[in-house]
């Protein structure tokens, strides 16, 4: 367990073995599994991560690059979210086939969609290789001096470990850098979309319902990995063969009860379960209300433009999905320490904590002073953290253009001429130039105000200042070559570079993202870095001494690498006389449906199947559909797509979101709040089989009643 104060021991103590925070190393899963067995889970550590025989992690993925996938056929048949499909999704789409609205189900091999840039990477094996990067480091003195040591230590290691060729070595750092394990793994790149649900079903209740319990969403969609014929890991060719997994995942139809054993198992992105409170106030005070202000501005451009046109809607699908999400995740985060009273629970923890050190004088000597260093510290991050989230929120993910402006500044990347004009396509291919122009104007005036002008280069306080300010910002995004694809392949096209001196790098919106980010690069970015490198290597040593404390019984901050979270199917207490039941039916999407809200709509088809009751095998046994069940894993972004497993490995669920009230879970979990939502494996084969009339994909399944 954490660190635990007074105050959480009596907040906890009436909680049984049924919640659990922690993210664990599967490596390392012999110290849970004594707890996971006690929660109901009859399998062993080796049947979860094994070098030598197949195990469950064999038939786990990192699915892109943040979210996560399962093996669910012999022939290499992979389900993960529909909104981690949701880009590939988005670019089949057109106004002709709009599968984001419609939906897809290959019937045959031959219609599976070939999805470029898509890929999949297993897991081969994990090793703790701390001892090896540290070498050489206890004598060095400067943070810059270890940093240089450790690179190289970690450059010999990777480049002599002994490896296929397909395969590939990292080296990651665990507890900020206490500790470091190398991952071998296998990345396949030949993966093609099989199928997936419309979006009322595949992003039912979409933002209204996002981040919330009860949830009726049909969140997944599914791939088929492909190989050489060696079953190794190859680009894309139209003869390679579906991919053999060393293991899949059965799926179990029969049926969820409260308290069952479940299991995540997959590639959460980010946690900071050992903040500062310093740094949980900056947080929930600071960064996160100055991020919701900045989106609301750009969500509230991109909806009403959306809303206006179906081709829009299309082109703005995703970014849309991707900004909202973060908005309002931040709003239940805010919410959810509030309610934890945060700030004052750690430092209650640091209180103890400082006990802890002062009882011994080696320790003392360590530790002692680790906290007036972090206190001198935020003082001094606090307006340099504002002026960067401004930058990042604004500008740097602002409009659609500021990447262009970046891409093209570069004259090396100017030179990739293949690589850049992809790159100027696909923005374009996503792009409106009136939307774009209101959401870059907004922000940059946003910027404008909220920042301190000592951040700011003096053309953006003149441009702003200027009576006429709108007019001549507007005309220079409309007359700026980076709004025109054709004027900048032209440009890209001409090697000699004269076309871009005359024209691109002398335009105005140009030269002006260009003094924004260097007066963010000489004010911001260079004050922020030595501070960064110094919270980092307090962070370090806090680490260092919460790892002594509590004998190595904790879990690392999520990493983006494979981690086993367990826990229980279980409803809870949201609020005052309000306790949520643990899972949802399709009866609740008739429901909603019938209040008429915007984000809630379904096919005729499944209203139809609803009412004959035509569930096929898959219904509980009241004769309901079974839609989304919650349960008390400790899960974040990343664990989308992550498989819910059972106490006897098969797989029950779906894992893609959290439960409102717990979003503040990857600062400070709440046993008693926090819950992971999955989708029922038996509303996804419902849906292949009696809507989407896909049955013979199910044949390739491992069905399992018992
Ligand atoms: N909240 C879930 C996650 O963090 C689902 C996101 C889907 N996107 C959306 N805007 N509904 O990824
Ligand atoms: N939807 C999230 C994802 O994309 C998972 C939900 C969470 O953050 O817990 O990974």
């Amino acid at each position: 367990m954490r660190f635990l104060s007074l105050f959480f021991i009596t907040l906890f103590i009436s909680l049984s073995l049924s919640a659990k925070e922690g993210m664990w190393i599967p490596l390392l899963l012999n110290k849970n599994i004594a707890e996971m067995q006690a929660m109901g889970f009859k399998l062993n550590a080796n049947d979860v991560y094994d070098v030598n025989n197949a195990s469950l992690k064999d038939a786990i993925v990192l699915f892109g690059t943040g979210c996560t996938g399962e093996l669910i056929s012999p022939n290499g048949l992979l389900i993960t979210n529909h909104h981690c499909a949701f880009s590939d999704i988005q670019s089949h789409s057109s106004l002709d086939r709009n599968i984001l609205k419609d939906g897809y189900w290959a019937m045959s091999p031959d219609e599976e969609l070939v999805t470029p840039g898509q890929k999949v990477t297993f897991l081969v094996r994990i090793e703790d290789v701390t001892h090896k990067v540290l070498s050489g480091t206890s004598d060095l003195k400067s943070i810059a001096e270890i940093k240089r040591k450790v690179a190289a230590n970690i450059d010999s290691i990777t480049s002599n470990y002994e490896k296929e060729d397909f395969q590939d070595v990292s080296i990651k750092p665990f507890f900020q850098e206490n500790q470091y394990f190398l991952f071998v793994t296998e990345t396949f790149k030949d993966v093609r979309l099989v199928g997936a649900p419309p979006s009322s079903i595949g992003k039912f209740g979409k933002d209204t319902d996002n981040w919330m319990w009860p949830r009726h969403t049909g969140d997944f969609s599914m791939y088929r990995i492909y190989a050489n014929k060696n079953n190794e890991p190859a680009e894309y060719a139209p003869d390679n063969v579906p991919y053999q997994p060393k293991h899949f995942l059965p799926i179990d139809i029969s049926g969820i009860e409260e308290n069952d054993f479940t299991m995540v198992f997959g590639y959460p992105g980010t946690t900071m379960s050992y903040l500062y409170s310093a740094e949980v106030d900056m947080t929930m005070h600071q960064r996160d209300p100055n991020r919701i202000s900045i989106r609301d501005i750009k969500l509230y451009i991109l909806d009403k433009a959306m809303k206006a046109s179906e081709e829009d809607f299309i082109k703005y699908a995703a970014k849309y999905a991707t900004t909202s999400n973060a908005w309002k995740k931040w709003q239940g985060e805010i919410k959810g320490l509030e309610r934890l009273n945060a700030v004052e629970t750690k430092k209650e923890e640091e209180k103890e904590f400082m006990n802890w050190v002062q009882s011994d004088a080696d320790r003392a000597a360590k530790y002692g002073n680790l906290f007036s260093g972090f206190d001198a510290l935020y003082t001094q991050i606090e307006p340099l953290q504002n002026a960067y989230d401004y930058y990042v929120e604004c500008i740097y993910r602002g409009g659609d253009l500021f990447p262009i402006y970046r891409t093209l500044k570069s004259k090396r990347q100017r030179q990739n001429v293949e690589s850049t004009i992809s790159f100027i396509q696909e923005t374009f291919d996503d792009y409106n130039k009136t939307i774009d122009g209101e959401v870059t104007l907004a922000l940059l005036k946003k910027y404008y105000n909220d920042v301190p002008d000592q951040y700011l280069p003096q053309s953006l306080i003149d441009l702003m200042k200027h009576k006429k300010a709108d007019k001549k910002l507007e005309k220079l995004y409309q007359k700026s070559i980076l709004s025109d694809r054709e004027a900048l392949i032209k440009s890209i096209n001409d090697t000699s570079g004269k076309q871009f001196e005359k024209k691109v790098a002398k335009d105005q919106l140009f030269e002006l993202f260009g003094a924004i980010e260097q007066a963010y690069y000489a004010n911001v970015s260079a004050a922020f870095a030595p501070l960064r490198n110094k919270k980092d290597s307090i962070y370090k040593l806090y680490m260092a001494a919460l790892l002594e404390q509590n004998e190595h019984n904790i879990y690392p901050d999520a990493n983006l690498t494979l981690r086993v979270a367990y826990g229980n199917v279980k409803g809870y207490e949201a609020k005052d006389a309000v306790y949520y039941h643990y899972s949802s039916t399709l009866d609740g999407i008739i429901e909603k449906v019938a209040t008429g809200t915007y984000d809630y709509t379904m096919p005729e088809k499944l209203r139809e199947l609803y009412y004959k009751k035509d569930f096929g095998d898959y219904a509980n046994a009241d004769g309901t559909m079974p839609v989304c069940f919650i349960a008390s894993n400790h899960t974040t972004g990343g664990n989308s797509g992550s498989p819910v497993i059972d106490a006897d490995g098969n797989l029950i669920g779906i894992n893609f979101d959290r439960c409102w009230e717990g979003t503040m879970s990857d600062i400070m979990f709440d046993p008693a709040k926090c819950r992971n939502i999955a989708l029922d494996m038996r509303y996804m084969l419902f849906l292949i089989d009696k809507f989407a009339g896909a049955g013979y994909l199910i044949d390739e399944m491992e069905l399992v009643k018992q």
